[in-house]
């Protein structure tokens, strides 16, 4: 009888976002009259930038003749995307990275679960609680609940930030702006983490997916703009959020060439060309259209409308800040962020808070406890629905006689 990855059965169920999906549904369909609002999974509601629609026109058009048709493309994203996200994302922020050292994926979800891949297996991986899931569930998959991996605690006391670990990690997730608390880490903050993880050889793997939200200049948008973080860190980034992808797909990792690791041998071995391997192996690239729409992104008219989008967001949070703020409820993020993490009233549980908004309010948020036993208590909003449904949403929990 073959046998199957026997880790797979001590994750949860089914993913998060599946979970609330379902219990949606499931009201939907015994209350086919409710207007219900979604403020929990961060998915973006604002179509596409018209730049970014225009070059993906242009794009479809070259695939129809002969002379423009393009099939396979680099497995690490064409040259016109890299070298503009290397000149525009970095270099003229003052950061140098090359374009050989950006892989254009198909979303950070893909990118940071597969990371996992040119990872050894005696790691001891360090995972801040609450987590975005699918850090923690790629590494399940691997490794099952092992003792390799260490839970790092974000309480409220420590302002959702993780204190340094006790025990050395060799791997080390890290996600700011943070989903699902939605706090930064500010420069002095991230440094230190920088210099434990060059102290101690650890890896940092940084998810910078909302770094677009970030409203305060004193908050690094890249880990690259501490000191000595080409050497130990690898970096994450997202179309979806900024310029609304979450239905196209397209990102990018960054793998420094100075960032090296050693063998068991002694070697030395840059982790630039195994991601590289990793990739040209089990991925032939985004898609030519796709990379065009992104490489849109990047021309000056994409600049401004995807800056409006971010803005059109941020209002939301705005509206939910003042709205909690007058609620009395207490709550962060949604300053440098599009997520808002509240404190469940009255010593709520995340899920018996999830059922009476849905319930009472008709409004899906995230239960925090499922983003880690930390999270208990608490619920995370986001800022991704309309104007109009946000304000619904906020006029709604502000008439809640809990
Ligand atoms: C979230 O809601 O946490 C994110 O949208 C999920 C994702 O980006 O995969």
């Amino acid at each position: 009888m073959f046998r199957i990855n026997e880790n797979y059965l001590q994750l949860n169920e089914s993913y998060l976002f599946s979970a609330i999906a379902r219990r949606e549904e499931k009201f939907s369909a015994l209350h086919p009259e409710a207007n219900i609002i979604r403020l929990g999974i961060g998915d973006v509601t604002l179509p596409l930038p018209p730049s970014v629609i225009k070059a993906m026109h242009k794009a479809v058009d070259e695939m129809a003749e002969k002379e423009t048709f393009r099939g396979y493309g680099p497995d690490q994203g064409y040259g016109f995307l890299r070298e503009k996200i290397a000149e525009i994302d970095f270099r003229q922020r003052g950061t140098d990275i090359s374009p050989d050292e950006i892989f254009v994926g198909d979303g950070s979800k893909s990118d940071t679960g597969n990371i996992t891949d040119i990872l050894g297996e005696d790691n001891i991986i360090a995972i801040t609680d609450p987590v975005y899931p699918v850090y923690l569930d790629s590494n399940v998959m691997r490794l099952g609940n092992s003792s390799k991996i260490m839970l790092l605690s974000c309480g409220e006391k420590n302002g959702f930030l993780p204190e340094m670990p006790s025990q050395r990690p060799d791997v080390i997730y890290l996600c700011y702006p943070n989903n699902p608390t939605g706090t930064v880490m500010n420069r002095t903050q991230l440094k230190q983490w920088v210099d434990y993880a060059l102290e101690n050889k650890s890896l940092i793997l940084f998810d910078a997916a909302y770094e677009a939200f970030i409203r305060d200049r004193e908050i690094p948008r890249s880990i690259y703009e501490i000191e000595g973080a080409k050497k130990c860190a690898i970096e994450f980034r997202s179309f979806s959020k900024n310029a609304g992808f979450t239905g196209v797909r397209c990102s990018y990792t960054v793998a420094p060439k100075a960032l090296a690791a050693r063998t068991a041998a002694g070697g030395e071995v840059l982790l630039n060309s195994l991601w590289n391997r990793r990739q040209s192996t089990k991925f032939n690239g985004a898609p030519y259209i796709v990379q065009r729409a992104a490489e849109a992104v990047y021309s000056p008219e994409g600049q401004q409308e995807v800056g409006e989008m971010v803005a059109y967001y941020m209002r939301n949070a705005e509206m939910i800040r003042e709205g909690l703020t007058q609620k009395q409820w207490t709550f962060f993020g949604g300053e440098n962020s599009p997520y808002i993490w509240l404190k469940c009233p009255g010593g709520m549980d995340s899920w018996t808070f999830f059922d009476r908004l849905l319930e009472e309010r008709h409004i899906v948020g995230t239960p925090g406890v499922g983003f880690g036993s930390k999270g208990e208590g608490y619920f995370r909003l986001t800022a991704f629905n309309s104007h109009d449904k946000t304000a619904e949403a906020v006029k709604r929990i502000k008439g809640w006689e809990l």
